[in-house]
């Protein structure tokens, strides 16, 4: 039997891409590639990209630049560029790095094996198709291997809502949702291998709308599928938009036992004018309503966001006005990110904010979110909390894993799992993560 080729998969940006390089790996699994960790004894590197932030492009140009010498040293190593900056620039990556051999858009992984034989036959190979199949039923090639005990499952890709700062209608195409019957066998095949949380995902995942048994189904009759799968602990899912927080997934939150107390609900800004110009479609007040509904239905439901903080013409007012959104939703976690100019999108031709403004805006912001976070956290201590173990910590004998709320906790306890899901009481609130004890 010939040596197993090594495949090195680097990925960027939101976890839809972690879930895809997944199926990318499965799917040269079927060509003779194993993963591994590192890039140097590597026979194809792909690097799984992001376009959210000019930076995140950016830092695509700069990682190839590394394996210059690499290639020199193997003219076998075949390197290949996926994910959204690859949907966006494919031809331009071709051109600007003589390099690449592949060039794959995030809805062709299916035809990865076809692109991997056609580099191997020394030609270029480029698709940034938006194909009519779904990739994941065609990726069927998937390894029985054992799992760690949390996972992503993709549900639902792409966007309709072109926000007007935002990429991903453009690199991930139209809002597209999976029929439930594939996703609740994916679960089912997840729990089998060992996974106990899996986390639903979608760019805008709460808009989904599969084809199930009785027509279309939402997220919130799916996640009540999933909720009957024996095995399976917990379910998350991620990222969702305010306008589609239907009166049904704010009542699971109340009501469906595995569902977890946390949410990923961004806002982006707290000024209407703004979200106007954004083309989100809501306002500050409308979300705040969403807020109160989901704390009366969950009462310790974890809130987290994005911000975007420099939009083209925001003002100070504009800013204080996203402040003020913060201080009334009080969340547990939040992620900010000053505006960046994305080439084709509608905020791109507006006048910009300078720099110096938008970064004394993003230190403002992030001061009274570390505030918020920090205040979460410690407000965790003396309570009694599931915790889902996931790996050995650093001191000998401890364990860490992820709160109901998401939360690192440690613990100090022999005997204990990858995998084990138990009571533990908060005992202290550290930098970055809680301490806790199990409780008998
Ligand atoms: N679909 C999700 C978010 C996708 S992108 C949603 O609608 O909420 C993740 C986050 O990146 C966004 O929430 C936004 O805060 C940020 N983002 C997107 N485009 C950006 C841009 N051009 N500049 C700065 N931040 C941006
Ligand atoms: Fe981007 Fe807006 Fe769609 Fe989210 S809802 S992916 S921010 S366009
Ligand atoms: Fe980035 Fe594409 Fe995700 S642009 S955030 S990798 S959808």
């Amino acid at each position: 039997m010939s040596e197993p080729k090594k495949l090195y998969i680097k990925t960027y940006g939101c976890q839809m891409n972690v879930y895809d390089s997944e199926r990318m790996a499965e799917a040269l699994g079927g060509q003779g590639y194993v993963e591994i960790q590192t890039p140097d004894d590597a026979d194809m590197i792909l690097l799984n990209t992001c376009h959210i932030r000019e930076k995140a492009a950016e830092k695509v140009y700069s990682e190839l630049g590394r394996y210059k010498g690499l290639k020199a040293e193997k003219p076998d190593l075949k390197i290949g560029v996926a994910g959204c900056v690859a949907q966006a620039e494919g031809e331009e990556i071709m051109r600007r790095q003589p390099m690449v051999d592949l060039v794959v858009g995030p809805q062709s992984y299916h035809r990865l094996p076809e692109l991997e034989a056609k580099t191997r036959s020394g030609e270029k190979a480029l698709d940034t198709d938006f194909p009519e199949e779904d990739k994941f039923e065609v990726l069927k090639n998937r390894p029985k291997a054992k799992r760690g005990p949390t996972a992503f499952l993709t549900v639902q890709e792409g966007c309709d809502k072109f926000c007007a700062f935002c990429v991903v209608p453009y690199t991930r195409g139209a809002e597209v949702s999976r029929p439930a019957a594939r996703i609740l066998t994916e679960a089912r095949d997840l729990v089998e291998r060992g996974v106990r949380e899996i986390t639903l995902l979608g760019q805008n995942v709460n808009a989904y709308h599969g084809a199930g048994e009785g027509g279309d189904w939402s997220l919130a009759r799916l996640i009540w599928a999933l909720n009957d799968i024996d095995g399976l602990e917990r379910i998350r899912f991620t990222t969702s938009h305010p306008n589609d927080m239907t009166d049904d997934l704010i009542e699971a939150h109340g009501t469906c036992p595995k569902l977890m107390p946390y949410l990923h609900l961004p806002v982006q800004s707290g000024s209407d004018r703004i979200l106007k110009r954004m083309n989100r479609q809501h306002t500050a007040e409308s979300y705040l309503v969403i807020i109160e509904k989901l704390r009366a239905a969950r009462p310790d439901l974890l809130l987290s966001g994005d911000f975007i903080v420099g939009f083209p013409e925001e003002t100070e007012e504009d800013f204080q006005a996203t402040l003020d959104i913060i201080r009334a939703s009080n969340y547990g976690y939040a992620y900010s990110f000053k505006y960046s100019t994305r080439p084709g999108t509608p905020a791109a031709e507006r006048d910009q904010l300078p720099e110096d403004v938008k970064d004394d805006r993003l230190q403002r912001l992030q001061a009274l979110i570390t505030e918020q976070q920090k205040a979460a956290q410690d407000a965790m201590v003396g309570k009694e909390v599931g915790v889902l173990f996931e790996k050995p910590g650093r001191l000998p004998g401890q364990m860490v894993g992820k709160s109901d709320h998401l939360h690192a906790v440690h613990v100090q306890a022999d005997g204990l799992q990858p995998g084990n899901l138990r009571r533990v009481r908060i005992i202290e609130s550290g930098r970055n993560s809680l301490a806790g004890a199990l409780v008998e």
